[in-house]
């Protein structure tokens, strides 16, 4: 049979289906098309073009945790519920901004991985880059918020404002934190005041940069502090005052992109202690591909002499090494003898952001004069 003969046999037969049944394929595409319309729609009489648009990041967290018991506020499973079940308990939300949400992960925070931070960070960029979102907040467990959030004060390539939240005590608990947590950040997220100031944190009515911001509780609600800062501000009822400003550059002052990175160097942590045997964890550690170790040694960065041996023999052959205390208060700056040696001085960074730090360095150079310089900027 010919093309032209073929082609008129298949117009007769839908067009026979259609006179009785109707042709079903384009039955389907019409009940498609109204419901595209009828979200779309739906997105419209949501959306007040006077009031600022905000997308919420969620990643989980005890702020989306659950437990059966109102009065229980340990013992439950952080990263339960999704960002809209979050969103839909809290009414007034809305009030504040045209919202939308993605989940990007729902995890307990001490799962976080490097994975989920290019990820995160790749969005929030992609966002950012519209005319059609005005700033992001990010939903995000207490215990490493503040890892991944100055890895975003770093990263992210805008002066939108970039808000970080979460909670203490689930969403379940009688007094729970997280609605009013979450109505301060996206009022911060929605507040023109609150650009260029870098990734903000809020927790407990109170502004912290992610430049300085620690946990500083393992329980309370008031957990968050900047112990070598102070607050940036204060927001009551979802109106911010500004204290300062950050001082080290951010966001579109930086110069590490993650766009092109699909992996981190390999970088940990080790504590210096009495009768400190992490001579074995540091040699383990640089066989197994760690290319930075951050020390969060005692007082002003001291190592114990055992651990400090292996460390100088392991950056003979190409480890970097970041001088860092475990007191939470203060600087560590190298000596001038350890820093001929090699030691990097991580000035107020705690040992976690140290990591975060470093790992970002390590991504542009091993040269260790330029990452000395990369902390002494930062
Ligand atoms: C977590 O970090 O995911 C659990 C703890 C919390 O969010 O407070």
């Amino acid at each position: 049979m010919g093309y032209v003969t073929k082609t008129l046999w298949k117009l007769t037969i839908c067009a026979m289906l259609v006179a009785t049944l109707g042709c079903s394929d384009s039955k389907e595409k019409q009940q498609k098309e109204q419901k595209e319309q009828t979200l779309q729609d739906s997105h419209n009489a949501r959306h007040n073009a006077a009031k600022p648009n905000i997308v919420i990041l969620a990643t989980g967290g005890t702020i989306a945790g659950a437990v059966d018991s109102s009065l229980q506020t340990t013992g439950y499973q952080a990263g339960v519920l999704s960002i809209e079940s979050l969103l839909q308990s809290v009414p007034e939300l809305a009030s504040i901004a045209n919202l939308e949400s993605e989940q990007i992960a729902n995890i307990d925070s001490a799962d976080m991985n490097e994975e989920i931070w290019l990820k995160l960070a790749k969005r929030v960029n992609t966002l950012l880059k519209s005319s059609q979102v005005d700033g992001v907040v990010i939903t995000h467990g207490t215990d490493t918020m503040e890892e991944s959030a100055f890895f975003l004060h770093l990263v992210a390539k805008s002066d939108k404002p970039i808000v970080f939240v979460g909670a203490m005590r689930p969403s379940t608990a009688l007094s729970a934190d997280g609605p009013k947590n979450l109505y301060n950040a996206i009022s911060l997220a929605a507040n023109p005041e609150s650009k260029g100031k870098g990734v903000m944190v809020v927790m407990n009515d109170r502004i912290q940069s992610a430049r300085y911001v620690s946990k500083t509780h393992t329980l309370n609600v008031n957990a968050f502090a900047s112990p070598n800062a102070g607050d940036m501000g204060y927001i009551l009822d979802g109106k911010a005052f500004f204290y300062t400003i950050p001082a080290k550059p951010h966001t579109l002052q930086s110069e590490f992109d993650v766009d092109k990175l699909d992996s981190l160097p390999k970088v940990d942590i080790l504590y210096s202690y009495a009768n400190d045997n992490s001579q074995v964890a540091a040699q383990a550690l640089f066989n197994h591909g760690t290319k930075g170790l951050v020390i969060a040694g005692s007082g002003a960065g001291s190592i114990h002499k055992n651990h400090k041996d292996m460390l100088k023999k392991l950056m003979q052959n190409g480890l970097v090494v970041v001088q860092n205390s475990r007191v939470n208060n203060g600087l560590v700056i190298a000596n001038e003898a350890d820093s001929k040696l090699g030691f990097i001085s991580s000035y107020d960074l705690n040992p976690q952001k140290a990591r975060v730090l470093l790992m970002l360095a390590l991504s542009k150079t091993d040269n260790n004069e330029r990452i000395a310089k990369i902390f002494e900027s930062y």
